[in-house]
């Protein structure tokens, strides 16, 4: 994967941050995914952290992103980037274990994450990913 397509990734993750809703954590995350349909065709899906009043609830921008993307139809992540912000501050987190269960689901290991610092591959941060097929 270029690099300038991470950077743009990460430009939409950035972007997005501001639908982020997260009054119960302040932790603000936006994620973009590349993702590719059964013709070839490409297209970014943007997501944010939705937080719950019954916080067991929330979801991550990242699951936002890539379920936004499936049922469109694209059913393949082929590059990931996650902007965070908290309380102003810049931060570059990782995906958590769920949403990198959700990734290794609908992509390979060698799909680049770029988190504005970094960037790791998916197979780095989940080794042996579960799969049923
Ligand atoms: N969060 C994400 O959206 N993505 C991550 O990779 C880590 C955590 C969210 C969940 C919650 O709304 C807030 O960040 C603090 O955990």
């Amino acid at each position: 994967m270029r690099e300038d397509v991470l950077y743009t990734l990460y430009q939409s993750a950035l972007s997005s941050l501001e639908r982020a809703y997260a009054p119960f954590s302040n932790f603000r995350v936006g994620a973009a995914v590349l993702m590719e349909d059964g013709n070839g065709r490409r297209r970014v899906f943007t997501g944010v952290n939705v937080e719950n009043s019954s916080y067991g609830l929330t979801v991550c921008a990242e699951r936002v992103a890539v379920f936004k993307g499936v049922s469109e139809g694209f059913r393949r992540v082929l590059a990931l980037s996650i902007a965070a912000v908290e309380g102003g501050e810049v931060r570059f987190p990782t995906p958590c274990g769920a949403c990198r269960q959700v990734l290794a689901e609908f992509s390979d290991g060698e799909m680049p994450i770029y988190n504005g610092d970094r960037v790791v591959k998916l197979a780095d941060l989940l080794p042996s990913a579960f799969r049923l097929r």
